[in-house]
């Protein structure tokens, strides 16, 4: 298929099939056990954690933590961040050496933290400098190179820099993909998606665009796929307890149905999912799963009253005993 996905090997390119469902990058969650369950659910394409490119730099222990991931979850991309090309294109090789079929370029994440240090959204109101990023990477790297934009974000004198800007921008640049996160800066995580500009972002962009922003049902990824006519979806928020979003999409795209999961199903996946976290990453695996039991627990009855002792649990016993699995 001419221009799908430009320069991912082919192995990893014949396995991505329009639409693409993949799970695009949340700092904190979509971590290598994360990606794995949502690959067990079908997802075509998942993206790391943003990875700061300073902490590469600086040979950061934690930062290179989260550039480990299996076999398993190839195709996977590597979502970079930070606001200097030359240490974009040090990580870059580093992304590269280890095999990752893709680099993603982070232009959307509005985090205080991240914005201050002049990366992620802020990005977007420098054009030039997006340029210079995605140029210098491209230039250092073979592996396909993909960038994550929102729908707009206000200058500081007031003026709309709009995803259709970016896209004029960077035009000859050889970039694979783009995702296109439907919110501007201002509105954040939450509330109306803007697909009208998704739409245009899909038909003046020759490469793959992807749509994100509110799919929490089979219904709305149809929704964002048939009106913007995009190339694939990211899924996000919706699949925060819900990894099996995956495969309900795909169910509904071909069948117009979907089944729901209850109790002892998710229960299974839950705990498949700790048990995943905590040979990762041992008791700290374990306390970062607090946040994800907790979404898992949600929509049963005894929901709640089960809740309150998942965000407590210290070891993979007590999820286990909680759940009903052992004494
Ligand atoms: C907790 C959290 C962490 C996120 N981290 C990242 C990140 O590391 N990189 C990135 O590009 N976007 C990040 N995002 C943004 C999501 O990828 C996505 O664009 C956004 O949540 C909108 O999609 P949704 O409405 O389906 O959640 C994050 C979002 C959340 C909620």
């Amino acid at each position: 298929m001419k221009n799908f996905w430009p320069g991912l090997a082919a192995e990893a390119r014949s396995k991505l099939k329009k639409p693409i469902i993949a799970l695009a990058p949340m700092a904190g969650i979509t971590d290598s056990a994360f990606r794995q369950i949502c690959k067990d659910f079908g997802a075509d394409l998942v993206y790391s954690e943003m990875v700061c490119v300073d902490g590469l730099h600086y040979k950061s222990k934690k930062t290179f933590e989260l550039l480990k991931f299996s076999k398993k979850e190839k195709p996977i991309v590597i979502q970079l961040f930070g606001s200097k090309p030359q240490l974009f294109i040090e990580a870059a090789k580093i992304v590269e050496k280890l095999g990752a079929d893709g680099i993603d370029i982070n232009f959307g994440c509005p985090a205080p933290k991240i914005y201050k240090s002049g990366g992620g959204v802020k990005l977007m109101r420098d054009l030039d400098l997006c340029y210079q990023i995605i140029k210098a990477i491209c230039d250092a790297v073979k592996i396909p190179v993909s960038v994550k934009i929102r729908s707009s974000i206000n200058s500081l004198d007031g003026k709309k820099i709009t995803a259709l800007d970016f896209i004029k921008k960077i035009k000859d640049l050889p970039i694979s993909a783009i995702m296109v996160h439907g919110r501007s800066y201002e509105k954040g995580f939450g509330g109306p998606v803007d697909l009208e500009i998704i739409k245009k972002v899909k038909e003046n962009f020759s490469g793959l665009v992807l749509g994100n922003g509110g799919i929490t049902t089979p219904e709305k990824a149809r929704e964002m796929l048939d009106i913007t006519g995009v190339d694939g979806i990211g899924l996000a928020q919706g699949v925060l307890g819900k990894p099996w979003l995956f495969e309900q999409v795909k169910e509904y795209l071909k069948s117009g149905k979907y089944k729901e999961y209850i109790f002892p199903q998710i229960k299974k996946v839950a705990l498949k999912h700790a048990q995943l976290n905590f040979k990762l990453k041992s008791k700290q695996g374990i306390l970062e799963m607090r946040k994800h039991l907790a979404w898992y627990a949600h929509g049963f009855q005894g929901a709640s009253a089960l809740r309150q002792k998942l965000i407590r649990v210290e070891n993979f016993r007590e999820i286990k005993k909680i759940f009903g699995f052992i004494k």
